[in-house]
């Protein structure tokens, strides 16, 4: 098979669809790699190094589109991109379609097979191909709420681990899943004093078993919320509900009521935020101030650290993208109900659940024929 990967065109994305490793591997398979020239550059993947693995760079997006029988991507397709896929290409990359009509019907005229990463599941329910980002925001999160707690960030000023003779800083988590857990992960190794809240006793139990008294668990609701929150130093918000909006657990009059300068990292404002003040921001201007507290919202927190997110991304997806490789769309989606789960668009029908408020969805086994 002739794979593509083009340049990601959407502002300051820096990751790439495929990484050198990743490129031998499909070509020691017997595929042919075709890679945009500079595709990796700015997160130091010379074309160099694909070229030692096997690519060919070419010069331009249009002519990787052109060619390719699918393409690897990061990001959604942008319209110009939409419009250069062909009936029957592979493309395989995150779509987020459901708040997108635009892009779906682009996608449907397209005819093209929209395999998207981020429905794609596993055998435990979860999604594997987005755990990686929410390890890396996770992770990312107490890096980013170290720093505003700083005194030149606005913060209390007050050092995570403290020193000895001084108090650490006090962390709590809302939400212990795949973000909380790595939040809590970095919190710890810092030597912060660290307290988890879900709601899911499971859950807690699981990070319990994990890390022991390093960690205080804490069943979540209105009264422990509340005071955890009045008592941190720092507050990472890590709630999900899937398929719906992040419930707000964090009220403007409780936030009013928090210490001056300490700091709320809303990691689930791509959902809405569970932090009644939450708004989106940029890694641009990544902060704003409400009564005092620092809150840090930037809905695209991986972006910040391309160079990892772009290897933990390909970690996950290497299988699938091989076995679309090896076997064609029809045989690979056949073989793996969980890569099939990531149909959504394919021959100009919808083909998932999560999309059928956008138009009539068919089932994938009906396209695959
Ligand atoms: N900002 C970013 O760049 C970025 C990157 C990755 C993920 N995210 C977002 O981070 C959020 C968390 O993702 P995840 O992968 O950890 O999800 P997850 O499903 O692994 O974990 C979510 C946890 O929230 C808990 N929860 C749900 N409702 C709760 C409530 N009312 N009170 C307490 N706990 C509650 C669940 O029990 C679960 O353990 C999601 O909104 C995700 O989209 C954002």
């Amino acid at each position: 098979m002739l794979i593509g990967v083009p340049k990601e065109i959407k502002n300051h994305e820096y990751r790439v669809g495929l990484i050198p490793g990743n490129v031998r591997q499909l070509v020691v398979h017997g595929h042919q790699v075709i890679v945009q020239k500079d595709a990796g550059t700015a997160i130091g993947l010379s074309d160099d190094l694909y070229v030692a693995a096997g690519a060919t760079i070419i010069d331009n997006a249009e002519e990787i589109f052109a060619k390719a029988d699918m393409i690897v991507k990061v990001k959604e397709p942008q319209p110009q991109e939409c419009r250069m896929l062909r009936p029957g290409q592979i493309l395989f990359t995150y779509l987020h379609l459901a708040p997108d009509p635009e892009q779906t019907k682009l996608l449907q005229e397209s005819g093209a097979i929209c395999i998207a990463y981020e429905t794609v599941t596993d055998r435990n329910g979860g999604l594997p191909l987005l755990a990686p980002m929410s390890e890396v925001a996770g992770r990312m999160s107490i890096q980013a709420g170290a720093h505003c707690l700083e005194k030149s960030y606005g913060g209390i000023g007050i050092l995570l681990g403290g020193v000895p003779g001084t108090p650490p800083a006090k962390v709590a988590i809302i939400g212990g899943g795949v973000v909380g857990t790595n939040a809590a992960r970095m919190a710890m190794g810092l030597e912060a004093h660290v307290t988890v809240l879900d709601k899911s006793l499971d859950r807690l139990r699981v990070l319990d078993q994990q890390f022991g008294r390093r960690l205080n668990t804490v069943y979540a609701n209105v009264d422990t919320i509340e005071q955890a929150v009045l008592e941190a130093d720092l507050v990472i918000g890590a709630v999900l509900v899937p398929g719906a909006e992040a419930p707000k657990l964090v009220s403007r009059d409780l936030v009013g009521r928090m210490k001056k300068g300490a700091v709320l990292v809303d990691v689930a404002i791509d959902q809405g935020g569970c932090f009644e003040t939450s708004h989106a921001t940029t890694h641009a201007d990544p902060t704003y101030v409400v009564d005092g507290v620092i809150h840090y919202c930037v809905a695209n927190m991986p972006g910040a650290v391309a160079r990892t997110s772009t290897f933990a991304l390909n970690n996950a997806t290497a299988p699938f993208v091989l076995a679309l490789a090896d076997k064609g769309w029809v045989q690979a989606l056949s073989d793996d109900v969980h890569l099939r789960n990531g149909l959504n668009v394919a021959k100009g029908k919808l083909t998932h659940p999560a999309i059928a408020h956008l138009g009539p969805v068919v089932s994938p086994e009906s396209v695959i024929g």
